[in-house]
């Protein structure tokens, strides 16, 4: 019997499942992996200098006065879309360009080279685009800065109390019984709430099962969200978490002071958010500290809490933006998952295959079962390249810095395009195509810096190795128990989709 349980609204349907044949296949290197130790002796730069140029003669697009390329974005589609005008620029212009929006300037890296040769040349302290909006809510409020806004020696303070445990795959696959105990009851939500197959809102879903997952690593706390009766304070936590990253875009292309002191609805809207994100995680923090003295062994941020020497005001900010950071980008990258794995029924009957063998029946996935399974991590590998959720960072140059034929100055803003970098048939074959099979080949000729969906270098996400654990034990649950079907209106909610864009 076909008991049809859905997942998203118009996405995809998810049925029960039937057997399918198998494949081996054998993981490549470390391709992701870019930190100091995987790094391998730098390529050959087909862009490397012969003669360098200035600043000023990067190309680009259209720079008037005052708006710089804003119209010609806002015509491309907007901020919204602007992932996919730099596609285009970079076809037009190649593998860097310089762009004006407003009074912000940056330039444009699409050439793993390029990105090969500014992670060697990265300082102590690398920076990326100075977030205003976050800083000026944080001094207006007198809250400290966490990682994602930190700076210089504060930054590496910060980033060493988190990095040891958080960056290591031996401490976060400790954490699957946490991220399993959240998947049963997802699994058991998607029982209850689908409409012959289909689910109202299966973004909204995943939204609540990411926060859900990272509250419990981080306070040891169940919010319920998945429950039939919600938690109202966690519901709002995620609603001025999307008020907060929806209005900020706003405030970087615009002075944020200009918005401050005309009061502006964007400058209230971001204001009265932050306020809520602070006020419902400080709750949870205190908790948190408060009965730290006895900590299990999974965890992982009592080990860190216990052991840093940060100040309370600190800490609030160090672990609301870790929640901030790991809720919407995993839900988003999950959803993509989801939807490419529903067009790509080949690669779900292998990956199901690989589940078959490596889970026994009647056990859940553990971070142990992950150790053999190279096709689900090539699958979550390969839906990051071909739909990002975090489209692009940045960094602001410490130095003055030779990349390619450019000299560019100190303080410029570099824009690190992953999704123009995944996006290119240049460094991957048939790119618009899901093929998880080419991180599997043998002699694999991709470049480790042509697939950076988490970022470079010692500034790296740090909540990439639980995002990796939760994403790919989700995807042991669910393909086990579903078949993820494509439905006629897919490619609307996927263009839909195409529009989250995240600035990191
Ligand atoms: C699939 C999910 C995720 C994606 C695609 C993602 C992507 C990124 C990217 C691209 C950056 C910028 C890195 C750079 O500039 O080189 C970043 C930074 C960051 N991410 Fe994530 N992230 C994810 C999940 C998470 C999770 C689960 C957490 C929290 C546990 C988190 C917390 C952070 C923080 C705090 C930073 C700033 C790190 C620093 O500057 O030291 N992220 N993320």
């Amino acid at each position: 019997m076909r008991a049809q349980v859905q997942r998203v609204p118009q996405i995809v349907e998810l049925l029960k499942k039937k057997s399918f044949g198998l494949q081996h296949f054998k993981p490549t290197s470390s391709v992701c992996v870019l930190e100091e130790k995987d790094a391998v002796a730098p390529a050959a730069c087909p862009h490397a200098p012969t003669r360098t140029h200035g600043l000023d003669t990067i190309p680009g697009p259209t720079n008037w006065p005052l708006v710089g390329s804003l119209i010609e974005l806002l015509r491309k589609g907007g901020l919204t879309r602007q992932h996919e005008a730099l596609v285009d620029y970079h076809k037009k212009f190649g593998k860097i360009f310089r762009m004006k929006l407003g009074s912000f300037e940056s330039v444009h890296i699409g050439a793993p080279c390029l990105l090969e040769a500014l992670y060697r040349k990265e300082g102590s302290y690398p920076q990326r685009l100075e977030i205003k909006p976050w800083k000026a809510y944080r001094d207006l409020r007198n809250e400290a800065y966490g990682l994602l806004i930190l700076e210089g020696k504060d930054w590496q303070r910060v980033r060493s109390a988190f990095q040891q445990k958080l960056m290591k795959p031996t401490e976060v696959m400790k954490l699957d019984k946490k991220v399993n105990q959240v998947m049963v009851d997802f699994v058991d939500r998607i029982g209850r709430i689908n409409k012959s197959g289909r689910i109202e809102d299966l973004y909204f879903e995943l939204n609540k099962w990411s926060f859900e997952t990272i509250c419990l690593v981080l306070y040891d706390k169940r919010f319920g969200l998945l429950q039939e009766k919600v938690n109202e304070e966690a519901m709002h936590f995620i609603t001025a978490v999307k008020t907060m990253m929806s209005t900020f875009g706003m405030m970087i292309v615009t002075p944020v002071e200009l918005h401050k002191s005309f009061n502006t609805k964007t400058w209230q809207d971001h204001t009265a958010a932050w306020d809520s994100i602070f006020s419902i995680a400080k709750v949870y923090i205190d908790k948190k500290l408060k009965k730290n003295a006895v900590r299990a062994p999974d965890d992982l941020i009592g080990d860190i809490l216990h052991q840093s020497s940060l100040s309370k005001k600190e800490l609030y900010a160090a672990i609301t933006e870790l929640q901030v950071g790991g809720v919407e980008t995993t839900a988003n990258s999950m959803l993509w998952l989801i939807f490419n794995l529903s067009r790509n029924p080949d690669a779900q009957r292998k990956l199901l295959q690989e589940i078959r063998e490596i889970v026994p029946s009647g056990q859940n996935p553990s971070g142990e079962h992950l150790k053999s399974m190279p096709y689900l991590k090539a699958c979550l590998k390969e839906s990051m390249r071909l739909s990002p959720s975090v489209p692009f960072t940045s960094r602001t140059l410490d130095k003055d810095t030779v990349l390619g034929d450019y000299a560019i100055p100190k303080g410029t803003v570099l824009m690190i395009n992953s999704h123009a970098l995944g996006s290119s048939e240049e460094y991957f074959d048939d790119s618009k195509q899901f093929k998880p099979e080419r991180w599997l080949r043998e002699n694999s000729n991709i470049n480790p810096f042509a697939h950076v969906p988490f970022g470079i270098g010692k500034r790296m996400c740090i909540g990439r190795r639980l995002a990796e654990l939760q994403l790919q034990l989700a995807m042991c649950w669910l393909v086990r128990d579903y078949e993820i079907q494509r439905t006629a209106s897919c490619l609307h909610q996927a263009i839909k989709l195409h529009l989250k864009v995240f600035w990191m």
